[in-house]
């Protein structure tokens, strides 16, 4: 497999394009948490706790719900299930969520905002009418519609991050939306908001101005120009209606676009000091062009997303510069994921049907991988990335899937929730040395991939450490350069045989996390042994 390989270390700051290798400690029955006789390559993690990357903003790892195929119907909301409380939500997929700590989540959409008409989903149920969707090609019976999303945000504890159709939608109808949701009384949006019912209004802060407006198959489709002057027009306007909003641009939908970073620039040139961040979008592949199928290749595709990140942030700041702006845009990557499998969902296949099978990709161990790889991505571009969403969250290129008696965990489930849980406080600046191998198109990647946190709150230190070398494991060495650590709280690591395994409601563990013996310290080093193919998440006490 690394037949082109080449033994030599890399050795970099882990916030640089390419570096990064390194690890932590684990070992369970199956794995050796102390090296020995054996053992592979050392990579080595230099851990300072004076060197910090950014602090970590939680919403890093927010998510982001469509009304697409089954991600709403049938996925959060099932009115009539045995499963479902009397709002029809989910009980079991609320009580997922809430557990996973997910906090933030982009709603309605999506290429399906773009033709969205917000007033069809909400007042009296009855009277909402069954709209024919044109992203999707599928039924909206809008059922489910602004009022239950904020109600449902507050059952998961989580905060709604609000996109707005600029498709067919005008800057007016958003102006009014942030009135229905923000102002209190005493206007026609908020007081029609009393009307259905809801008294208090919802303070949504962050909102989308549109969704990937640079793509021909979006809805409303337009040139960057013109778009930029509509992001203007919309924000100027909701600014009057709240003045504390966070909007944000659509940036380019990804690197494949002929317009890359032109649209971002053109954009921003009409609109720079009126919004607050700039979104991007970007989904892997283990197939085609992208890798031809070779997962030594796609296990480094995050180095992708970092450039995409890095060149983005570039635009950015060209504007800023050229507008002698003294404001700093923040980047939104606010759709992320592998999803290459299920695409015959693009245009035509919802047949004209409520919740239909959609975009429902089966995830497998390589893409747990990749998505840990990513996860550290964003976490060592935290000082300028500030959100991002895992797409999507249920059922649709999802973590989680459901079917009528219960929930499934996906294969991608654990990296996510992993940083959920353990990337707390700031984000180390790691230097992590590594031996490397050489990637068409991409040069030297290391083995070892690694990212961390430490919280200064509690004291407490996460590394996630992938191994992207297919045949060997690694020895992980840190070296703590100015405080030891405490004990070791959590060991967890997700490997197996099988790249191509996966999950299913018949057998959910084929792919699970498996725990690792606790390492020792000694002398400032702690050593211990990562498996080939695996994704792993440490963390320990002050
Ligand atoms: O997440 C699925 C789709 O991918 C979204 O609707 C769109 O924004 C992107 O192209």
């Amino acid at each position: 497999m690394f037949s082109n390989e080449r033994r030599r270390f890399l050795r970099q700051a882990a916030n640089g394009a390419m570096a990064w290798g390194l690890t932590s400690l684990f070992g369970d029955s199956l794995l050796r948490g102390q090296p020995g006789p054996g053992s592979g390559d050392t990579a080595r993690v230099y851990l300072d706790s004076r060197r910090i990357t950014a602090p970590l903003d939680r919403n890093l790892f927010g998510s982001f719900l469509e009304h697409l195929g089954r991600a709403i119907y049938e996925g959060i909301f099932e009115p009539g299930s045995k499963l479902s409380d009397a709002n029809g939500f989910r009980k079991d997929v609320m009580e997922e969520v809430r557990q996973m700590g997910v906090p933030i989540i982009r709603y309605p959409g999506g290429n399906f905002v773009s033709g969205y008409n917000w007033l069809d989903g909400v007042g009296p149920k009855e009277s909402r009418p069954r709209v024919l969707d044109k992203a999707w090609n599928s039924i909206n019976t809008n059922q489910f519609g602004t009022n239950e999303f904020m109600a449902w945000c507050k059952a998961v504890g989580t905060e709604p991050l609000m996109g707005l159709n600029l498709g067919t939608g005008t800057p007016e109808e958003a102006a009014a939306l942030v009135e229905y949701c923000n102002v209190d009384k005493g206007t026609k949006w908020s007081d029609l908001r009393r009307k259905h019912g809801f008294a208090e209004p919802y303070g949504v802060k962050h909102w989308c101005l549109g969704n990937e407006m640079d793509g021909p198959w979006q809805i409303g489709h337009m040139t960057a120009t013109e778009y930029g002057l509509k992001a203007q027009d919309a924000a100027r306007q909701m600014r009057y209606v709240d003045p504390s909003l966070q909007l944000i641009a659509c940036g380019s939908s990804g690197p494949f676009m002929p317009t890359y970073l032109e649209w971002d620039r053109e954009v921003l040139e009409q609109c720079y000091e009126y919004v607050d961040g700039l979104s991007l979008h970007r989904y892997f592949s283990n197939s085609g062009q992208e890798t031809g199928g070779d997962s030594a290749k796609f296990l480094a595709m995050n180095l992708s997303m970092e450039k995409q990140i890095e060149e983005t942030v570039a635009v950015c700041d060209l504007v800023g510069g050229h507008k002698r702006s003294p404001k700093k845009l923040w980047l939104s990557f606010d759709e992320w994921n592998v999803w290459y499998r299920a695409r015959s969902g693009d245009a035509t296949n919802g047949h004209h049907q409520q919740a239909p099978h959609l975009l429902e990709e089966v995830y497998n161990l390589e893409d747990a991988l990749l998505v840990g790889g990513l996860a550290n991505s964003l976490l060592r571009h935290a000082d300028r990335v500030k959100v991002a969403c895992l797409a999507q969250l249920i059922n649709v290129i999802a973590p989680i899937m459901t079917n009528a008696n219960g929930l499934l965990h996906q294969t991608i489930y654990y990296p996510y929730t992993w940083a959920l849980q353990y990337a707390r406080g700031s984000v180390l600046n790691l230097l992590v040395e590594s031996p490397a191998y050489e990637v068409s198109n991409m040069g030297q990647v290391p083995f070892v991939d690694v990212a961390g946190t430490l919280n200064p709150q509690d004291g407490k230190v996460a590394l996630f450490i992938l191994n992207r070398d297919l045949s060997k494991p690694y020895v992980v060495e840190i070296s703590w350069q100015d405080k030891s650590p405490g004990q070791v709280l959590v060991g967890t690591v997700l490997t197996g045989t099988d790249l191509k395994a996966f999950n299913t409601f018949e057998a959910p563990l084929n792919v699970a996390p498996q725990t690792f013996a606790k390492p020792t310290t000694a002398n400032g080093r702690t050593k211990f042994e990562v498996p080939p193919r695996s994704y792993t998440a440490i963390q320990w006490s002050a």
